[in-house]
């Protein structure tokens, strides 16, 4: 293409299909557990009850054909619902090796069954999802009795069989009334008791929608796309049941340990902000103005029904669907367009307030992220993995 031409395309919204940075994998919406402060529960109508009985799933040879679409990637994100409950789990992660330079899975880490070795050899990165090492604050957490001990269990195996950043794991500790109070505790139980099986370990803010943030998304979304927006019930809340002191403290006491990530904002009157009001940024003060979201721009999420979306927690905007046309035709077809133009104009959207993952864009320039970005890359060194893109910007 000339230089003319593509300069006249990406006046007009389009966008090479070299660019898209990552595909986050959303194989089903199947889950063995329940857990209370997670929004799929309810964001597809599905009652957590029935959850592990769902049977929609990713088509395998769709999945295949998608990422045949480009003869490597830069990175796939295996995710869900519960991505361990995806019938064709230990083919997918042999083909994402092949196909990506990066693989990363996020898992509730209740089943590994058969395929920790698949894990350990295929998979770059691993995000177990903890939220307290007490197995009553986790077990309320999750929703089901006996969920820790079967972590736990798996953890041990993990920890017994994989060398440091091979896999690069990270617990994930979502920050919720349940385990507020006990950051340090949970850090000090894996530090001693599993201090090989992970290499950070993430507080997660919790993501959470007040009703009047809620309703000027969907009025936004409406009046901007035409697009019925209605995702953010399934976060419906208000953060409650947490004593910000004591959070703070917890905060203050963890956040310099070399392993600890916080995910989103660590000062005590953000916190504040953050919890209080519904339009707080959870992102309050990382961007420079000019900024705006690079998952929606550079990241797809391709669902268990085909279609792809934008964004993975408030997946109200359709692009497409991977079982009518090609991601290559989606990623520039109208809707795309139609964002990416307005993502030049405008920074975030409104319930992008509630929402740290933007984060993530920033790992290669940013305080905490620089964290994750040093033992990413070491761990890429010492796999030989080189991830393209990444690699250039860490240099
Ligand atoms: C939706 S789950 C899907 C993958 C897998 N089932 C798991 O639990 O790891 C992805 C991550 O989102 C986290 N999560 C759930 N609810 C959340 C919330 N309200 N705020 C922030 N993270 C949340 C989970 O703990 C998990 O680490
Ligand atoms: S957070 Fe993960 S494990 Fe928990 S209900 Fe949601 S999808 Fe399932």
């Amino acid at each position: 293409m000339s230089e003319a031409l593509e300069k006249e395309g990406v006046a007009l919204g389009f966008d090479r299909f070299e660019n898209i940075r990552s595909l986050i994998l959303l194989m089903t919406l199947r889950c063995n557990l329940k857990c209370k402060m997670c929004g799929q529960v309810s964001f597809f109508g599905e009652d957590p009850e029935k959850r592990m009985f769902i049977k929609e799933e990713i088509r395998f040879e769709d999945l295949k054909r998608v990422l045949d679409e480009r003869p490597s990637w830069e990175s796939l994100h295996l995710f869900g619902g519960e991505p361990m409950t995806y019938r064709f789990i230990g083919p997918l992660m042999e083909l994402a090796r092949e196909r990506a330079q990066v693989v990363w899975m996020t898992t509730n880490g209740t089943i590994i069954g058969p395929h920790l070795d698949s894990m350990i050899r295929n998979l770059s990165g691993l995000t177990v999802s903890i939220d307290s090492s007490n197995p009553d604050e986790n077990d309320a957490s999750r929703g089901v009795i006996g969920t820790t001990e079967r972590i736990l269990k798996n953890f041990r195996a993990l920890a017994a069989v994989r060398k440091p950043f091979a896999p690069v794991v990270v617990i994930n500790s979502v920050i919720t009334h349940h385990n507020y109070h006990a950051l340090e505790k949970s850090l000090m139980f894996f530090e001693t008791e599993f201090s090989n099986g992970f290499d950070m370990i993430q507080f997660h803010l919790p993501r959470f929608v007040q009703d009047s943030l809620g309703q000027e998304h969907e009025k936004f979304m409406m009046q901007e796309f035409g697009c019925h927006a209605k995702t953010w019930e399934g976060w419906r809340g208000h953060g409650e049941g947490i004593d910000l002191e004591i959070l703070q403290n917890q905060i203050n006491k963890v956040k310099d340990h070399p392993k600890v990530i916080i995910y989103g904002i660590d000062k005590a009157d953000q916190l504040q902000g953050f919890f209080k009001n519904p339009k707080f940024p959870s992102i309050n003060g990382l961007y420079p103005p000019e900024a705006h979201c690079k998952v929606m721009d550079k990241v797809l999420t391709i669902q268990p029904n085909g279609n792809v979306v934008l964004c993975t927690d408030f997946p109200d905007y359709v692009l497409g669907n991977i079982y009518q046309e090609s991601l290559r035709d989606i990623w520039n077809n109208e809707p795309m367009r139609r964002l990416r133009l307005y993502l030049r104009k405008h920074t975030f959207f409104p319930i992008c307030a509630k929402c740290p993952r933007a984060v993530e864009s920033m790992h290669l320039s940013m305080g905490a992220g620089l964290k994750v970005a040093d033992r990413f890359y070491k761990s890429m060194r010492q796999r030989k993995h080189v991830p393209g893109v990444l690699a250039r910007s860490s240099s």
